[in-house]
């Protein structure tokens, strides 16, 4: 019955952890998939999120009903805000429309079928960074979109390609879709400096490109969450672009509820208009009703809890603060212990610069295959790290690890 069927191989990043979890050595280490671990290597519930649950479940309007479809409305009122901070424009002016969705995935998933039905702008190729994270070519490839690439790591310097980038902007079609990293870049944990990102978006907006924004590390970049929105605010509140903005949000990690599916897609338009307004949240609810009918609650209700409690929200601010900067402490600490103890070749810099959960280290996939066969530390194949596995107790197993492939 299905003659062209074949059996794919695990996905790169769930693939690792279950090979990790099926791993009997009592020393390994986890640097797979970017998920916060405490100083003992555990998953960490926020102390917002805990104190936001009990909240939550004891109030006496609890219950388990469906939301609208367009989700819970406190959350999404309040999420359009973390994004676009509270003095926003383009909120004041009526030009959001925002739509809960099964966390980042969820939300670029919606914008892409959103686009395929109703973009006209230009050409409907998506431009994605190369490289980029490993799920952003499926979600739109599996939705018969072209997807293409613009240059972003230059390899060599461990920098940004920005020559590549800009020229790639230049020469796409008029009007293709650019999906952008907010903040805290997957997989290489490099970001544009705020000169360089008002660079790339001129040269966008004067190619009538549409940008999607993808902010799933919001706060984890510098611990901040204004100067994580940095490149979305800048785009709107400068009036930089007048094609319609799309944000694809998620709780996931800096909420660390992973496996909630928080998020939101919102879209910026640039003009108030209520008919176009009203046409796109209806449409964007025709997409929820008939996928997954309407979205999950729990989840939205405890980030609208934090969200809606200035002393909650206070405590998330400072909860973001243990988590970037327990990260950056390993970022130096394994810089130090390769460049400085063990002298490992190479130079090792880029490990302290780059921000977010991860680090591109530059090993090589042989490398990164030494790394689990012989030492029992788990990282995917691109050599991407996600320095939140690293803490005080594994770090210089790792750093000597590293030393040791290097070498080898
Ligand atoms: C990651 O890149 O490790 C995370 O975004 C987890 C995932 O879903 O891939």
């Amino acid at each position: 019955f299905f003659p062209t069927i074949k059996e794919l191989p695990p996905d790169p990043l769930f693939g690792l952890k279950a090979r990790y979890n099926a791993d009997s050595r009592s020393d390994k280490v986890d640097l797979g998939i970017g998920a916060y671990r405490d100083n003992n290597g555990k998953p960490w519930i926020l102390p917002a999120v805990k104190q936001a649950e009990i909240k939550l479940i004891t109030s006496d309007d609890y219950n388990h009903e469906y939301l609208s479809i367009s989700g819970f409305e406190p959350f999404l009122k309040e999420a359009a805000k973390i994004i676009l901070g509270t003095e926003s424009k383009a909120i004041k002016e009526n030009r959001v429309v925002s739509q809960q969705s099964l966390s980042g995935t969820g939300a670029l998933h919606v914008a892409g079928v959103f686009l395929k039905e109703f973009y006209y702008g230009g050409s409907k190729s998506i431009y994605l960074s190369s490289p980029t994270w490993a799920n952003h070519q499926q979600i739109f490839r599996n939705l018969g979109l072209n997807v293409e690439t613009y240059p972003y790591w230059n390899n060599d310097s461990k920098s940004l390609d920005l020559t590549g980038f800009l020229s790639s902007i230049k020469s796409a079609p008029e009007g293709s879709i650019f999906l952008l990293h907010a903040c805290a870049h997957n997989p290489t944990g490099l970001d544009p400096s705020s000169e360089q990102w008002k660079q790339i978006l001129y040269e966008l907006e004067a190619k009538n490109h549409l940008i999607i924004f993808d902010s799933a590390y919001q706060g984890f970049a510098s611990g901040d969450l204004e100067k994580d929105a940095f490149a979305i605010r800048y785009s709107i509140d400068q009036d930089i672009i007048k094609t319609p903005i799309i944000i694809c949000q998620s709780f996931a990690k800096n909420c660390g509820m992973y496996g909630e599916r928080v998020g939101a897609i919102h879209i910026i338009n640039p003009i108030n208009s209520t008919a176009t307004l009203g046409a796109i949240k209806s449409q964007f609810n025709k997409i929820i009703r008939s996928e997954i009918s309407n979205p999950p609650a729990y989840g939205s209700k405890i980030v609208s809890t934090i969200l809606n409690d200035p002393n909650l929200k206070q405590q998330w601010e400072k909860d973001l603060i243990t988590m970037s900067s327990r990260i950056n402490k390993m970022r130096i600490e394994l810089f130090n212990l390769l460049t400085h103890e063990l002298k490992t070749p190479g130079n090792w810099e880029h490990i302290k610069s780059q921000t977010g959960m991860f680090s591109f280290t530059g090993l090589s996939s042989e490398m990164v295959a030494r790394l689990e066969s012989v030492h029992a530390i788990y990282l995917v194949s691109s050599g991407r790290a996600s320095v939140a596995g690293l803490n005080d107790h594994n770090v210089k197993k790792v750093a000597n690890a590293f030393d040791e492939v290097v070498r080898f």
